[in-house]
């Protein structure tokens, strides 16, 4: 089995205040997508890397990627982006090779997963998952609520999941071919991760452990983080 990594990178990152595209600001000096790249590179598994990019900076993505050296068994493409995140990653799937019949899917906005947590959702698919995700029991009660009309409005809730059973999933997700494929040709509902649309098509996704560094940078805070951990590593 060969295994492909996707990576969605044509976000705005507005939330990240104003400035580049997210996936483009530095980290540690080097762009956050970079050390995406090398997240999934670094499993010696994945032997092709599909970056999707802003469709005005795909040769900006495309000579950042030549100048940053990467394992010599991994190769690498750049496709323009979508509108949506879903867009983009089934811009990124129609632009895979037939041999791969994994495929990772990986935000460049989670620059720091460990490989041990790339590995393990790998080694699930091969196992035989169809969708594997990795997540994390979550330290917040959730609640849901009734959105309110206006922004600042007090909300009502409407309900209080058990927070034992809740999970905060995270990426790489990873996936039979085949069946990614199908969700994204079959599914059309709005759905904020890909093994969303696998669960549409009446699949079981299955979870194994993620890892706190698997975090998501989104908000100017997470910044913060981010450059701890990496000072940390580099000890
Ligand atoms: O906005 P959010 O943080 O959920 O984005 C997750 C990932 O999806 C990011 O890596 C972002 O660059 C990517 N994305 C994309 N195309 C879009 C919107 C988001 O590739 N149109």
């Amino acid at each position: 089995a060969r295994t492909a990594a996707v990576i969605p990178a044509a976000g705005r990152g507005v939330r990240l205040g104003p400035g580049a595209p997210k996936a483009l600001r530095a980290l540690g000096g080097t762009p956050m997508l970079i050390h995406a790249v090398r997240a999934m590179a670094a499993s010696r598994a994945v032997s092709l890397v599909v970056v999707v990019a802003p469709p005005d900076g795909t040769a900006e993505v495309k000579s950042l990627l030549d100048a940053h050296a990467l394992p010599e068994r991994t190769d690498f493409l750049v496709v323009p982006g979508g509108a949506e995140r879903q867009d983009s990653v089934k811009l990124g799937l129609d632009a895979l090779p037939p041999e791969y019949d994994i495929v990772l899917v990986h935000d460049a906005a989670r620059p720091l997963v460990p490989v041990d947590t790339v590995d393990a959702v790998i080694e699930a698919v091969r196992d035989g998952a169809p969708a594997v995700v990795p997540a994390l029991p979550l330290a917040d009660t959730v609640k849901e609520v009734e959105p309110a009309g206006t922004p600042g409005e007090p909300e009502p809730v409407v309900a209080t999941p058990p927070r034992a059973r809740l999970r905060a999933v995270q990426t790489p997700q990873g996936f039979d071919r085949a069946t990614l494929v199908r969700a994204h040709e079959t599914v059309t509902d709005q759905v904020t991760d890909d093994a969303g649309m696998v669960e549409q098509l009446g699949l079981t996704v299955v979870v194994v452990p993620g890892h706190e560094e698997a975090f998501k940078v989104t908000r100017p805070l997470d910044l913060v983080l981010a450059e701890a951990v990496l000072a940390r590593r580099r000890l």
